[in-house]
């Protein structure tokens, strides 16, 4: 099919041309139908799993298809958790499910040993953000025997936090875990972002204040480096090099930076009982989001590339975590829904009116504004598509859960601490120990055996 970026075999492309022309139903959507809703969101997430090879020949569990990096499989399939919840259809759940217990990793951290090529705090968070998620939204928990959602969140929370680095810039995270991985010196905005999410969400779902205590930490440093600026700006930059102690600003803005700050005020607003700090905080943040991310008619876009076609892959996605932490916003702070909701609205029906695209004749766009398909299409504008959408919705369904109203997924605050990906370089350390200590027992074997042997011969 057109949309497929990348095909194995003609075989292939043509099987899946077959398949394509027996469905070329429209999306129709009236936004003040929950049907309607959700049979356009079945639709695009159709769409979403053209990308999605999962147990078939040549795909992974829980990765998409190439060019589709590691993390923006965590990003998809937080947003297909919501839609299993929002539109109570538990089709996906399955593969959800399997997709998520496949990249936990052996520590149940999210760390799997076979990303540590591309892996960094960020990708990481955004995985952590999913499983809070399933968490709050009580998706079905893994097996006994296996830790929960909640657990693993924890295990992210943990490791994440444990490499919290003060030696620069007065704190904060660096983009990457692995020091072999460039961007190794760039603290970047989300990576914080998310472990200030985490931990407010965490804080919020456990009771336990340790988290609300790290999640100010976190938005403090995030406010003194002035990555985040709480003037009337409101601006959320990127971030900065170490070398300039954080100081050489990259001004770029992007939807999913600012959008997983203001959903961690919001979170912070709710857990504290609505404290005035945090209301100040979400209104500015809003404020910022409403500016920058929308235009003139109320219609989402992302500033940054959108109107300038430079959007890569990743960025063409942004929009789908913007949004939900938009609609999780007007849940947590309510005060926020007379803004949020209407843009919403405005930008669904925008999104609906791009899905006009490829031989399905739903595939969605990258500009909303346009009023019908633009060209793009990918993964990334499925799920920007489906997320905007399926927030109409977010209202008719209860608040994120906690611990106390009904979450039952099995927690364990101190998941993760024992792994040996914790701290990078303590890591080297374990391993090479471990290592040694094998390989003295192996040593110890051969010679015992060989010493017995040559004792043997010997008599
Ligand atoms: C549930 O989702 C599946 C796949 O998206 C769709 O085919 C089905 O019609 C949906 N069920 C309902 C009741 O909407
Ligand atoms: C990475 O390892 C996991 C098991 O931990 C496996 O399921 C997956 O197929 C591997 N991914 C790739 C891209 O090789
Ligand atoms: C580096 O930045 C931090 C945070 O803004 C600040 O506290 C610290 O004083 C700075 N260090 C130097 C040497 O400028
Ligand atoms: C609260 O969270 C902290 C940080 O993870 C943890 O060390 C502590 O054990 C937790 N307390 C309880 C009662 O779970
Ligand atoms: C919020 O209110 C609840 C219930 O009244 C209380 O138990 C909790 O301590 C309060 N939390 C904060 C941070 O004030
Ligand atoms: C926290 O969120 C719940 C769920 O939406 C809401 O009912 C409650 O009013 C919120 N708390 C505050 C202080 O706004
Ligand atoms: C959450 O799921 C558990 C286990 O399936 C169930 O017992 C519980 O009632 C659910 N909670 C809510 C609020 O639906
Ligand atoms: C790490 O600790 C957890 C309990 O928090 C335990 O279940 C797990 O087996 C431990 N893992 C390792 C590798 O020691």
């Amino acid at each position: 099919m057109v949309r497929l970026l990348r095909r194995p075999s003609l075989y292939f492309h043509f099987f899946q041309l077959l398949l394509t022309v027996h469905n070329t139903q429209a999306i129709d959507l009236d936004i003040t139908s929950k049907e309607s809703i959700c049979d356009a969101t079945s639709l695009i997430q159709g769409g979403m799993m053209d990308y999605y090879w999962g147990t078939q020949y040549g795909g992974t569990v829980g990765m998409f298809q190439p060019p589709y990096y590691w993390w923006e499989a965590g990003e998809a399939f937080g947003g297909m958790i919501e839609n299993w919840y929002l539109c109570q259809n538990d089709t996906y759940e399955d593969m959800l499910k399997s997709a998520l217990l496949a990249q936990t990793g052996s520590n149940y951290d999210y760390i799997p040993a076979n990303q540590s090529m591309v892996e960094g705090n960020d990708d990481q968070g955004v995985w952590g953000l999913t499983l809070m998620g399933a968490a709050e939204r009580n998706f079905t928990d893994p097996d006994d025997g296996t830790p929960g959602w909640l657990a693993m969140t924890q295990a992210v929370f943990n490791t994440m936090n444990a490499r919290w680095d003060s030696a620069h810039c007065g704190g904060g995270l660096r983009w990457q875990i692995f020091t072999w991985n460039s961007g190794y010196n760039y603290k970047n905005t989300i990576s914080n972002a998310c472990l200030f999410q985490l931990a407010a969400r965490l804080g919020r779902y456990t009771g336990n204040t340790t988290y609300l205590e790290v999640a100010e930490k976190v938005f403090t440093w995030l406010v003194d480096v002035g990555y985040v600026l709480l003037d009337d700006t409101a601006n959320v930059f990127d971030g900065a090099e170490i070398d300039s102690n954080c100081t050489d600003m990259t001004q770029i803005e992007w939807t999913y930076n600012h959008g997983v700050v203001l959903g961690g005020a919001a979170y912070m607003y709710n857990a504290t009982n609505g404290s005035s700090d945090w209301e100040s905080r979400v209104t500015k943040l809003l404020k910022g989001a409403t500016t920058y991310f929308f235009d003139s008619n109320g219609i989402m876009f992302e500033n940054a590339c959108q109107e300038y076609n430079t959007c890569n892959n990743d960025q063409r996605s942004f929009k789908s975590i913007f949004s939900r932490m938009l609609g999780l916003t007007s849940v947590l702070a309510p005060f926020t829904s007379d803004t949020v909701d209407p843009l919403i609205k405005t930008s669904a029906a925008a999104a609906a009116k791009s899905c006009t695209g490829g031989t399905d004749g739903h595939t969605c766009g990258l500009n909303w504004a346009k009023g019908s398909h633009d060209g793009y299409y990918g993964l990334g504008e499925q799920m920007c598509a489906l997320e905007v959408m399926q927030n109409l919705l977010i209202h008719d369904r209860p608040a994120p859960l906690t611990g106390n109203t009904g979450g039952s997924s099995k927690g364990d605050a101190l998941a993760g601490l024992n792994s040996t990906t914790t701290n990078v370089l303590e890591n080297k350390m374990t391993i090479t120990n471990g290592d040694r200590a094998g390989a003295a027992i192996v040593t110890a074997i051969i010679l015992g055996v060989l010493t017995g042997g040559a004792v043997w011969m010997f008599f």
